[in-house]
């Protein structure tokens, strides 16, 4: 007799909107099979290779038996020092390694365990729109809200905090904001992270900033850390990443920094759930840490080389893109008569150049789709070449 098994997952899972990433993953698949060669800008994922130093690092590690076991939760007391030193160095700011320093399988792993750390079910938290999926996801699954803030062209992609209403700021628990900014390539400036901190300590909120693309940076920009602002620590936490910064997407590792208790909240969950970071990966990132500038300008380098001739060949076909000044994404407007997926649909169709719809990043974001500069420079100009052919343009 054959037993019929009907064991559903949790609510909370099946409530969650469907990834669209997850959509543009069959679509490509379907191009595939049909024989067409992909020029992929959907991903967010480096195409350039991890510095020798490291990979040399993390081989090294391997061979002492000493890494083969768990490794500490809170991280190698020197990678911690490491992190420190190399935050005074970028941003002048002072941490302490002992306790104000968290490393993590990765900024994403971080952010979604602080959301659950801290919501309780029915709490609210606020998401920019359009926000990298992950920032709603742990509110989500902790049956909590999320208040999605819009993120407009008008306003530099930065939150209007006057439009946030005042029983939404009262109830919040946590802010997120991410500057650079997936998928906006929007910046912020030390003032706007001032009127974050006041924001957050008038209300009582705890301020969760991204700052997974610090190193993708353009023309000398410097993007500001939170913790530049004074009193950040009282409200602040602060997440980095290494996937971008050093090509290390999928070595799976990043770092949260600030308030004493709110990374003690995090290690707390993180406790209960890993085991951290491979002690051979963490060997990697001090590795990382140290390399010298020259190295990690040449990653940002290649992503600057790619969005002058990006822009400047998006703007011959009809766009007014304007030069980004950190992240590998380019965030163009959809055509009128077209939403984000029938648009990117209709590209990959025509010349199998495939970009993520607007959709993806918030439902108030489906006029607009992203292009990642995550191909060699000769893709990136056969991808332009083909949406010329094609006659795609903004009109
Ligand atoms: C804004 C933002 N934050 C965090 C992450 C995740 O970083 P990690 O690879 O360290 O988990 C990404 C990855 O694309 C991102 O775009």
């Amino acid at each position: 007799m054959q037993i019929k098994i009907n064991i559903k997952p949790s609510q909370k899972l099946l409530n969650l909107p469907t990834y669209v990433f997850a959509e543009l993953d069959e679509w490509k698949e379907e191009a595939k099979a049909k024989g067409m060669d992909l020029i992929d800008l959907g991903i967010g994922n480096p195409d350039g290779c991890t510095p020798e130093a490291v990979v040399k690092a993390a081989v090294e590690s391997l061979k002492n038996p000493k890494n083969h076991g768990y490794p500490s939760f809170k991280g190698k007391d020197e990678l911690r020092e490491g992190i420190a030193q190399w935050l005074y160095n970028k941003h002048g700011i002072t941490m302490d390694p002992k306790d104000e320093i968290q490393t993590l399988i990765g900024a994403k792993e971080g952010l979604a365990h602080l959301a659950m750390a801290y919501t309780n079910p029915g709490d609210i938290n606020i998401v920019p729109d359009p926000y990298y999926p992950v920032l709603s996801r742990g509110t989500w699954l902790s049956n909590g809200e999320v208040y999605h803030v819009k993120l407009e062209e008008k306003n530099n992609f930065l939150p209007d905090l006057k439009s946030i209403p005042e029983e939404v700021a009262q109830k919040a628990k946590i802010f997120f904001v991410n500057y650079p900014n997936n998928p906006t390539a929007g910046v912020a400036t030390k003032e706007f992270f001032k009127e974050m901190v006041d924001y957050c300590k008038k209300y009582n909120i705890l301020l969760c900033s991204d700052l997974a693309y610090s190193q993708i940076v353009f023309d000398g920009y410097k993007p500001p850390s939170v913790f530049e602002v004074e009193g950040a620590k009282d409200i602040a936490i602060e997440f980095y990443s290494f996937s971008k910064s050093y090509n290390m997407a999928g070595w799976r590792i990043g770092f949260a920094v600030g308030n004493k208790e709110f990374i003690k909240t995090l290690y707390a969950m993180k406790t209960n759930l890993d085991y951290g970071t491979s002690s051979i990966i963490q060997d990697a990132a001090i590795a990382a840490l140290n390399l010298p500038e020259d190295q990690c300008c040449h990653i940002s380098g290649n992503y600057q080389r790619r969005r002058d001739f990006m822009v400047e060949g998006f703007n011959k076909l009809g766009w007014n893109v304007k030069k980004t000044q950190a992240t590998m994404y380019l965030w163009l407007q959809v055509p009128q008569g077209y939403d984000s997926k029938t648009w990117c649909k209709t590209i990959l169709d025509k010349t199998g150049v495939v970009f993520t719809p607007g959709i993806a990043f918030g439902k108030h974001s489906d006029g607009y789709f992203r292009a990642s500069l995550v191909a060699p420079d000769n893709r990136l100009m056969e991808a332009l070449d083909r949406l010329e052919k094609a006659g795609i343009k903004y009109s």
